[in-house]
């Protein structure tokens, strides 16, 4: 789901890339709907993704962004969206965020997006819920959302987040909740029992995705 409206930090360093010579590079593009919003600034981006383009993926490689492809110290503006709840195991996600920051050339970012889980609002529960349901379904392909605070935890960045800057910021975008629900209520287990009180939940309150938080950091200073 895209993050919309985009955070400052993250679009002044867009209106920086030159249109002509510079392009976002974004991983785990999916169905190009990040994508889309840097393309709507009028910049390029260029994605990478697990899956084909025969998928329906939107993306101008095929590559693990655990071992990206892409030669180190070379990309200006990266981006991992709606990414790091699918890096899996959880605990090696500071050495991937490593190797994100190892692609970044002299004056480079990384930029992480991702929801914020720890919100209390009817709304943004159930879409908590709906994260952790989905992650249930495939959890070899995702795992439930992870707060801010947990990220700092896993970058090794807890409280004196040296050269990473965060922030969070509402999410504007709509979710259509009638299409959730029929997607929950075609599977086997939507009668009873927690699909079904997911259901009704988001029948009687919607999905709000609530806020979302971003993380900003540098390339990885070489030593000497
Ligand atoms: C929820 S979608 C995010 C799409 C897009 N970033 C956005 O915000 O609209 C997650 C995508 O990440 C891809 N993905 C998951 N693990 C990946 C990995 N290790 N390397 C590259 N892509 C991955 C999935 O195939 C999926 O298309």
């Amino acid at each position: 789901m895209p993050f919309r409206p985009l955070p400052k930090s993250f679009t002044d360093q867009l209106s920086q890339l030159n249109s002509d010579t510079e392009a976002v590079l974004e991983l785990g593009s999916g169905e190009g709907h990040f994508m889309a919003l840097v393309e709507a600034q009028g910049k390029h981006c260029l994605g990478l993704d697990l899956r084909h383009p025969v998928t329906g993926a939107v993306c101008n490689l095929v590559g693990d962004a655990r071992r990206a492809p892409i030669r180190p110290g070379t990309v200006r503006l990266l981006v991992a969206a709606n990414l790091v709840r699918h890096v899996l195991p959880r605990h090696k996600l500071g050495e991937h965020v490593a190797h994100w920051r190892s692609l970044l050339k002299s004056g480079g970012m990384l930029f992480i997006f991702e929801d914020e889980p720890s919100q209390s609002s009817a709304g943004v529960r159930n879409f908590k819920d709906l994260q952790a349901f989905l992650a249930q379904l495939m959890p070899e392909a995702r795992g439930p959302l992870l707060s801010q605070e947990k990220f700092r935890h896993l970058v090794g960045a807890p409280t004196v987040p040296e050269g990473w800057t965060f922030g969070f910021q509402r999410n504007e975008e709509t979710i259509n909740a009638s299409e959730v629900m029929r997607f929950l209520s075609a599977g086997d287990g939507a009668a009873e029992g927690g699909v079904a009180k997911l259901i009704r939940a988001i029948g009687r309150d919607g999905l709000d995705p609530g806020q979302y938080w971003w993380a900003q950091v540098g390339p990885i200073q070489s030593e000497g």
